[in-house]
């Protein structure tokens, strides 16, 4: 069960994902599709990631429709976001939540430059929310309402991968990795597995401003 990110980062991954070699990596028909974050926009829209996923890696395997999840971005954002929290807890099939329940096996999540990840936004009344499992949420930022996956699920998940490009971002994944000021400044500092891996793929651009580099393998 994987949930992805929307966003521009991803898609030549996806892309990748999508074309030979490594589309024949990947059993499809077995993964369960999720998404971290959604656009309160119908699924055909530009700005839907649904869509962006759809284009750039669905329709270029054999997945069974069936275990594509997407958050129904055209809803009444609050329903959409309820909706997405029950089906959610159906497939982890723990109506007691993620701590106690089943886990998604990969979050891919992105980076803002302001340190927001999915739609998790600095200032966001999410922050008040220790409970829910998926929120909407009218964004500022973005001058749009999204619907979000928490920390509390995504914090319970296997594994978590941040996919972070470009030299516009080096500053704050510097800032989100090395904090100089005041902890959990950045939303994306909040994403912490309770008992999963955290991993980073940076590109040299990215991570052009850290001190010091963990791996560094070129994926
Ligand atoms: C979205 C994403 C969001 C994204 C970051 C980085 O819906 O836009 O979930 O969290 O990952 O904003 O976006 P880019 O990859 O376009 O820089």
């Amino acid at each position: 069960m994987v949930a992805l990110s929307g966003g521009s980062t991803p898609k030549a991954m996806y892309a990748r994902l999508a074309a030979l070699p490594l589309a024949g990596s990947v059993d499809w028909p077995r993964v369960e599709f999720l998404w971290g974050d959604e656009r309160c926009v119908p699924p055909d829209r530009e700005a839907s990631n649904y869509r962006m996923v759809r284009a750039s890696l669905l329709d270029h395997v054999p997945v069974d429709r069936d275990r594509v999840h997407r958050i129904r971005g055209e809803d009444p954002p609050v329903e959409a976001a309820r909706a997405y929290g029950q089906e959610l807890r159906q497939l982890l099939g723990t109506p007691a939540g993620p701590p106690a329940g089943g886990r998604i096996d990969l979050v891919l999540l992105g980076l803002g430059e302001d340190g927001h990840t999915a739609s998790l936004f600095p200032g966001g009344e999410w922050m008040q929310d220790p409970v829910s499992w998926v929120r909407a949420e009218y964004s500022r930022t973005a001058g749009q309402w999204r619907v979000t996956l928490m920390p509390v699920v995504i914090n319970a998940a296997v594994e978590i991968i941040f996919l972070v490009t470009g030299k516009a971002k080096a500053a704050v994944v510097r800032q989100v990795l090395e904090p100089t000021g005041q902890p959990g400044r950045y939303p994306a500092q909040v994403i912490s597995p309770s008992a999963g891996r955290l991993k980073w793929l940076l590109d040299t651009e990215a991570a052009a401003a850290l001190s010091r580099i963990g791996d560094r393998s070129p994926f």
